[in-house]
């Protein structure tokens, strides 16, 4: 037998080894020979077949070539869809699985404890529950032109979708006219290797509430029949077309021409009537987004007198369904068109209490607390990355009384609660939303007050 020391497994060596637990983020985490292997594809309980990708001194992440014993929780995938990794889990699983995530994150990165971990709210509906879906272009071996998501690990390759099972019914009909009609146009799909090809992505914004779609073509610079396309997409209220020469693998940027319908999406959300312009933020589950809301309202405790930010406000909303229940709102955002968003949906809904700003918060929050004062109440809705020390610092100083965080990642939750509670602020309460069933995504909220004295 060998007895030799054990070494550290190199790209491409193929492994047989048994999941233990789910890492943030959803890999599967599997040790050889005590060395951690996270392992994309597998869940706790399989053993698994693997080929080595990166390996790094402290772990190698792999991925799963053969199931060979399956884990006693995995349930047969309804779907080939790159985008639902968690469908083999069971869902009550799922949202163990998220609640764990979150309170693991907070004590082993934040340190935390003391508070209270509210149970997990489950999404109403577990497929078909995005609002937005981004696809790509590619062809099949056959050579046909394919649209559909990029494969895990396989970036370059495109898994075709007919019906996508996070996409609504009507999402995906537009999908299929869209391909039909770019077949029939001989149009190339782009190659990012080559920076050839006409056709990149493809976006599908559905109003879950107001019934309206909106389709909108990234292509490279070139041509394109307006009046065929919009001809051949009958179901869309908005088609749109932006031009972009980045080299850049995002739907964001370029030049967007509307070729037919309206420019921005209408929707209803908590009693508001909003309308959202291309490039801005929207929560991608509107049903789930209500939830949410009514949560970081819950957490609020607003009495009526208090003046209160919202920052990282993308379009208003989180402010405007609050605005009612408090003396002023003042929100801050980068992107200028969300702003532009945010005002007109305080005017349509006749919120006058309400006050918008372009800015980065990183800058422009020292500059809000000497024009608008000291919030009694802020909400924070930060994207992945999660707060900078600075801005937690600035936050410090503004010194409200109640925080609340509105959380899209635990791991950057966790040390920016740490902050606060170390600046005297304590943490009192968090709960997680399920937003994105089938995913290892984590949204939660949690309240924070600053303590008397
Ligand atoms: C998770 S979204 C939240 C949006 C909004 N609260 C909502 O629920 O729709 C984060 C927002 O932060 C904005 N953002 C990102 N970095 C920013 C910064 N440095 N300063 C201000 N806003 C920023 C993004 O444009 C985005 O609208």
């Amino acid at each position: 037998m060998d007895q030799a020391a054990p070494t550290r497994p190199r790209r491409g060596d193929q492994l047989t080894l048994t999941v233990d637990t789910l890492a943030y983020g959803g890999a599967g985490v599997a040790r050889h020979e005590g060395y951690v292997v996270f392992v994309q594809g597998g869940i706790p309980g399989d053993t698994v077949l693997v080929e080595v990708g990166k390996s790094k001194r402290a772990y190698a992440e792999a991925r799963v070539l053969e199931v060979i014993t399956p884990s006693p929780d995995r349930i047969e995938p309804v779907a080939d869809h790159p985008g639902a990794p968690w469908q083999v889990i069971p869902y009550e699983r799922q949202l163990e699985i998220k609640a764990e995530q979150v309170d693991d994150a907070l004590r082993r990165i934040g340190r935390l404890d003391g508070y209270t971990l509210e149970p997990i709210i489950p999404a109403e509906q577990q497929w078909r529950y995005r609002n937005k879906l981004e696809y790509s272009f590619g062809r099949d071996e056959s050579g046909r032109l394919i649209c559909g998501f990029h494969a895990p690990g396989r970036w370059e390759d495109i898994v075709e979708v007919t019906d996508c099972l996070l996409a609504s019914e009507a999402g995906n009909r537009a999908r299929e006219e869209v391909v039909q009609w770019c077949r029939s146009q001989s149009f190339e799909p782009y190659d990012r290797r080559t920076n050839q090809g006409f056709l990149r992505n493809l976006v599908v914004r559905e109003g879950r509430r107001s019934g309206e779609l909106q389709v909108r073509l990234v292509t490279s610079p070139g041509k394109l029949d307006g009046e065929a396309f919009a001809a051949a997409v009958p179901a869309a209220d908005g088609l749109l077309w932006t031009r972009t020469a980045s080299l850049a693998e995002t739907t964001a940027g370029g030049e967007t021409e509307l070729l037919a319908g309206v420019e921005r999406l209408e929707e209803q959300l908590g009693g508001l009537s909003i309308s959202i312009s291309g490039e801005a933020f929207f929560q991608t589950n509107t049903e789930m987004a209500e939830r949410l809301y009514a949560l970081a309202l819950e957490y609020a405790e607003l009495r009526g007198y208090e003046r209160l930010y919202d920052l990282y406000c993308g379009i208003g909303t989180i402010g405007l369904l609050m605005a009612p229940r408090a003396a002023e709102l003042w929100g801050l955002e980068i992107v200028e068109d969300a702003i532009a968003d945010a005002i007109a949906n305080a005017r349509r809904n006749e919120i006058d209490n309400a006050h918008f700003f372009a800015g980065d918060v990183r800058l422009a929050l020292r500059e809000l607390v000497e024009k608008a004062g000291r919030p009694d109440v802020l909400v924070v809705d930060p994207p992945r990355a999660g707060l900078s020390q600075k801005v937690v610092r600035r936050i410090i100083e503004a010194a409200p009384k109640r925080i609340v965080y509105v959380s899209c990642n635990p791991t950057t939750l966790a040390p920016n609660a740490a902050q606060l509670v170390e600046a005297g602020y304590q943490l009192l309460k968090v709960r997680p939303v399920d937003m994105f069933p089938q995913t290892p995504h984590i949204e939660c909220v949690a309240q924070l007050e600053r303590r008397s004295g």
